[in-house]
């Protein structure tokens, strides 16, 4: 459709991956990826433990360089980018790391506030009134001035979100948003991700092997195969367990979910 050169805003992927391998080394974790994100669809990637999802999420966010092939923002090179490009384009970009933390020394508020601190000309006022709307928007309204420890785990996922969106990323990339979430609060954070992105017509990218979430917020999934080191799927969750491209992707999707939302929350290096 647009591939002769003519970007048309809402046709255009908000990301292109080609030809994608990624390495730690001489460790090769996946090669020939090859796959869009649309704008404003929840774009789930799912795999084992150890299969490269959040070593995935490295590269869509320029954290790390491919070994080979390309990652495109919204059209544009991104690992060919200028240090000035990419942090224009890393403003577009929310991120929620795997055991991303807010910072335990700050309030919700310090710590919501600190992108928009980092990144724009707003005085104090006007930044204390977006950081009162964005915690609003997560359910936090008013508990700006308490600390990290004094709140529920729960609620400091939804601080870490408001604090990801609070320069109104275009995309917001969130790696296991239910890990260490009972099941509730788990649904409870879906319920916000697919309110944000309802709202804002904001791309959601979520790394996660939580069957319930899969199920419940993902326009398509992709499937990172651990032992043929590529992707081997990408599609509608239903559609890739109705109809199975491989018994991997069969067991993974259809496998208990005790075994899904049970997982542990692993470190990562
Ligand atoms: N910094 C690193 N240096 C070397 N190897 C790494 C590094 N980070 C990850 N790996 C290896 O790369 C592979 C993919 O790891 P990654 O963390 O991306 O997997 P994952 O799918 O996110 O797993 P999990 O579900 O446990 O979070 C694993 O074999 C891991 O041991
Ligand atoms: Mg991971």
């Amino acid at each position: 459709m647009n591939e002769s050169g003519q970007p048309r805003d809402n046709d255009s992927p908000a990301i292109e991956v080609r030809g994608l391998s990624m390495r730690y080394g001489s460790l090769v974790v996946m090669k020939d990826l090859d796959f869009q994100v649309r704008r404003g669809e929840i774009f789930i990637i799912m795999g084992g433990s150890g299969s490269g999802k959040s070593t995935l999420l490295k590269h869509l966010i320029g954290l790390k360089a491919p070994a080979e092939g390309s990652i495109h923002f919204d059209g544009e090179d991104f690992g060919g980018a200028e240090p000035d490009a990419r942090k224009e384009m890393l403003k577009r970009m929310g991120v929620l790391y795997q055991n991303g933390a807010l910072w335990g020394g700050l309030t919700l508020g310090e710590n919501v506030a600190l992108p928009l601190e980092a990144y724009t000309d707003l005085d104090a006022e006007a930044i204390g009134e977006v950081v009162s709307l964005k915690l609003a928007l997560v359910g936090l309204r008013g508990l700006a001035p308490l600390y990290p420890s004094e709140i529920s785990g729960g609620m400091r996922k939804r601080a870490a979100l408001a604090r990801a969106t609070a320069l109104d990323p275009e995309v917001l990339f969130f790696d296991e948003p239910s890990s260490g979430l009972d099941p509730i609060t788990a649904s409870r954070l879906d319920d916000l991700i697919l309110q944000i992105r309802d709202s804002f017509g904001t791309t959601v990218v979520v790394v996660s092997h939580d069957l319930a979430s899969i199920f419940k917020i993902a326009d398509r999934a992709l499937f990172l195969d651990i032992e043929k080191k590529t992707m081997t799927a990408l599609g509608p969750p239903e559609d890739l367990r109705d109809d199975p491209p491989s018994d991997e992707v069969q067991r993974f999707l259809t496998r208990s979910s005790e075994a899904g939302s049970g997982q542990s929350t692993r470190q990562t290096a």
